[in-house]
């Protein structure tokens, strides 16, 4: 806890020292950015403007919670829901959806950075992170690598040379809420990449919804590394008497040490009955849940 402690005083200090002028970061609700826009704002108060941009690719419930964590704030919430699903129109393949995606990115968070007339950039990147954007099977989407038209007088990584467990332990003696501090991984381009093929309105709000349901099933009773619900395609159903041709969505659980390997849960019959019966019967344009089975190799945890 000293050490917490320490490192605490001791980034707030540098921050102090380091920005002078006014300074943002781009807030995703993620552990990362969520303590370094708590450790700025302890250094330099309403110097520092938190951009958090509603893609409409987060899940059930994510912008408020943004909001009311962050109230004391000087946040500023931007809705880019119309402009990442036009982004995204016609787009199917993964590698380009996440391209656009992050391009997009940038593209808002800049556009804001200029209205601001900000001259530094806080980032939450952490140590593995520096380590990945090295190698990497898929181009992992965060919002690292921003500066690429603003030139900021100095780009600020107050998490430079933590892992992520320290990063967590930092969150909860800022006093951040569980929610943020004991958060599961959730990939930078959201619930797009939940979806295979091309994403609309529809299937967001589907994969939303089943997500939602998955997590009050899963999250808190069997503690897995992972767990979330991805849209596949549409499959032949029947609801009531008549036969419909509903959604279908497959349930992932996985437990992991680091992301790299991860093995599906073995889950109670009666918990994945739950989760089918709760999902095809609140959501009405769903006809099948699957479990997926697959362990990472030869499967990965994302579906795309
Ligand atoms: P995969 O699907 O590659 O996922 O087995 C390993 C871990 O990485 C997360 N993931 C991403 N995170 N941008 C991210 O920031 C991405 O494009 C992305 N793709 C996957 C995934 O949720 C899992 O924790």
């Amino acid at each position: 806890m000293v050490k917490v402690e320490k490192f605490i005083n001791e980034s707030i200090g540098k921050i102090r020292d380091d920005v002078n002028g006014r300074a943002i970061i781009a807030l995703s609700g993620g552990v990362d950015s969520s303590v370094c826009a708590v450790l700025a704002n302890r250094a330099i108060g309403d110097l520092l403007t938190p951009i958090y941009i509603d893609t409409g690719l987060m899940r059930k419930g994510e912008t408020e919670n943004i909001k009311r964590i962050f109230s004391d704030m000087n946040l500023q919430v931007i809705d880019g829901k119309e402009y990442f699903l036009n982004v995204l129109k016609g787009l199917t393949d993964p590698e380009k959806k996440r391209k656009a995606i992050g391009q997009a990115f940038i593209r808002v968070f800049e556009e804001e950075a200029r209205k601001l007339d900000v001259k530094y950039l806080i980032q939450g990147t952490i140590y593995p992170d520096r380590i990945e954007s090295e190698g990497g099977i898929k181009s992992h989407h965060n919002v690292g690598g921003l500066p690429s038209v603003i030139d900021f007088e100095g780009i600020i990584e107050p998490l430079a040379d933590l892992y992520k467990d320290e990063v967590r332990e930092v969150a909860r003696a800022l006093d951040l809420p569980r929610e943020i501090s004991d958060r599961m991984p959730f990939p930078g381009p959201g619930l797009a990449v939940r979806i295979i093929g091309g994403v609309t309105e529809e299937k967001l709000e589907v994969v939303r919804e089943a997500n939602a349901i998955v997590e009050e099933e899963l999250l808190e009773q069997f503690g897995p590394w992972q767990t979330f619900a991805a849209l596949i395609e549409k499959g032949t159903g029947v609801k009531g008497d008549m036969r419909v041709h509903g959604w279908i969505i497959a349930v992932r659980a996985v437990q992991s040490r680091d992301g790299m390997t991860a093995e599906a849960m073995e889950l109670p019959w009666e918990t994945l009955r739950k989760i089918e019966s709760r999902i095809t019967s609140e959501i009405p344009n769903v006809s099948r849940v699957l479990y997926d089975l697959t362990p990472k190799p030869p499967g990965t945890i994302e579906f795309e």
